[in-house]
Formats: C-alpha cells, sequence, structure tokens
C-alpha cells in the first residue's frame, strides 16, 4: 500500500481574503504541480481546503456558524434575505472555489474525486457524523478532494459550520495508511511565537505541543472557524496517533513538496 498525505490548503492562501470570492489562481496552480509531483513521486494524496473569501465573508454576516437564529433581526444584502438562502449560498461558493482547484489539477493530468461535505457529513466539530471509509473509497484512484462546508446539523442550530481542520482529523484517523498531515497556509511560516506583524524569523515556532503558549491571530472580523488556534490543536490530535504533522508557509511550493515527502522542511512540527 502506498504512503498517504493528507494536504490542507488553507483559505487564506489560495483566495485574496479581503475580496469576495477571488481565489488565487497563481498559488492554487502552483500548488497542483506540487499535488502532481507527489502522485509522481508514489504519494496518495488527499486534499481538504478551506474557504477565504468564499465562505467567511457571507458566513461571517449571517453568524452561519452559529446555527439558525430565528429572532435575530439580520441587515438583508443584495442578493441574500435570510440566513438559509446564505447557507445555499456559500455552499454554491465553495463548490465554485471547488470548481477552479478541479480544474487546475486536470489541467496537469491528474483524476479528482469531489466529495462535497454537505451532501455527506452532519453535525460539527472533529467528531462529526459521516462515513470516511465510505465516502472517501476511491482515495487510491483519484486525488479525493473535500472541504470546509456548511453542513446540516442534528439539533436546533440546524446547519453549521463544518471546517476543513475537522475533516483533516477524522481523515487522518480513518484513512489506514496516512504518514503526514501537512497544513499549508498563507503569509507566516509556521506557529510564530508572536502576531506576524511583530515577528521575525527567530519567532517561528518549530516544533510545537499543546504546552507551548502563543498568541495566534485569529482574524475575527473575517474568520467564522478557528485560525491558526484550531490547526494546532487539531494537528495535536493527529499527532497522537503517531502521524507526522506540519504547518508550513504553503507560497514555496518546493517547502509544501518536502513536507509532503517527509523531507526535512522549514515551518512547524507539532507533536502531541
Ligand atoms: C470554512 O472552512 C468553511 C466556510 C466558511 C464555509 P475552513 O475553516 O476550512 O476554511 P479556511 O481555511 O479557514 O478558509
Amino acid at each position: 500500500m502506498r504512503d498517504c498525505v493528507v494536504i490542507k490548503w488553507g483559505g487564506g492562501l489560495i483566495t485574496d481574503k479581503e475580496k469576495m470570492c477571488t481565489p488565487n489562481m497563481q498559488i492554487i496552480e502552483s500548488l497542483s504541480n506540487v499535488m502532481k509531483r507527489c502522485m509522481d513521486e508514489g504519494l496518495n494524496v488527499i486534499l481538504v481546503h478551506g474557504a477565504g473569501s468564499f465562505g467567511h465573508l457571507r458566513a461571517k454576516h449571517w453568524r452561519l456558524n452559529e446555527g439558525l437564529l430565528e429572532s435575530y433581526n439580520f441587515e438583508q444584502q443584495d442578493d441574500c434575505k435570510s440566513q438559509k438562502e446564505a447557507v445555499s449560498i456559500v455552499r454554491n461558493e465553495m463548490l465554485t472555489l471547488n470548481k477552479n482547484i478541479c480544474d487546475s489539477l486536470k489541467n496537469l493530468g491528474l483524476n479528482t474525486s469531489v466529495k462535497s461535505p454537505h451532501k455527506w457529513a452532519r453535525n460539527t466539530g472533529s467528531n462529526f457524523d459521516g462515513n470516511i471509509l465510505e465516502v472517501f473509497s476511491d482515495y487510491q484512484d483519484s486525488i479525493c478532494i473535500t472541504y470546509g462546508d456548511v453542513v446540516d446539523c442534528e439539533d436546533e442550530s440546524s446547519f453549521g459550520i463544518l471546517s476543513g481542520d475537522d475533516l483533516v482529523v477524522r481523515l487522518s484517523e480513518e484513512i489506514p495508511n496516512v504518514r503526514r498531515l501537512v497544513f499549508a497556509i498563507g503569509g507566516v511560516d509556521g506557529i510564530l511565537k508572536k502576531p506576524p506583524e511583530s515577528a521575525n524569523e527567530d519567532d517561528l515556532i518549530e516544533v510545537w505541543s499543546p504546552d507551548l503558549k502563543f498568541e495566534g491571530i485569529h482574524n475575527t472580523e473575517i474568520d467564522v472557524t478557528g485560525g491558526i488556534g484550531l490547526k494546532a490543536t487539531r494537528g495535536a490530535e493527529v499527532a497522537m496517533l503517531g502521524i507526522e504533522v506540519l504547518i508550513i508557509n504553503g507560497s514555496y511550493p518546493q517547502r509544501v513538496f518536502d513536507a509532503c515527502m517527509g523531507i526535512e522542511v522549514l515551518g512547524t512540527k507539532i507533536i502531541a
């Protein structure tokens, strides 16, 4: 059986986070090339991507991460009048971003198999309900791709946001031959001791475990999920299983490739 790597492309890396629904095609294409190189080297790769400006901005306005808020008086948007409408718009936005990614991979001759969470997953957090082994049964034949999405919830919240950072945990736990989990993020080289504006190269935390505190950035103006803190926590859950976990700067294709291949690379290694 070939080794398998789960890779998460952060939404802030693959989109322009300030501009509604704007993909960063240059980065998406460079990451797609890395996927091809990894496959050529004999790895299975499962791709999970974030939302960036495709999901967070509207999800934030309509507080979709809090579920159905029936009595809240939302400010309506020209193209969206209710939370329910926002749910379907965000799902469509995610499909659009996903299509950009699939096209870029297909242009390199790679097979893709998309697993949209709203079709197979329920509830949020890393213990969400969904049959990973059944849904991802073709992961050895194609690049299986999934992403952070708005999913139905069984309680009164009715819907919620399942982050890609939660999906990677379950994929790493349940797919039998996962050796490594790589978070490729934008703008920083890994977990920093200080917020990026005031950090220098000495502030990169090369090895992180949950007992080490850091001042993580979490842009709550834009982000409806957990920022770098969620990645760190989820990463530690995966590291507990003996799987290698790395957070690296996804703007450097060679680092992404090396991280996937298990070659020493600049970034943060997470240990349990
Ligand atoms: C967020 O998913 C999904 C939506 C807002 C619809 P992620 O938590 O995986 O996204 P990023 O990486 O932070 O953009």
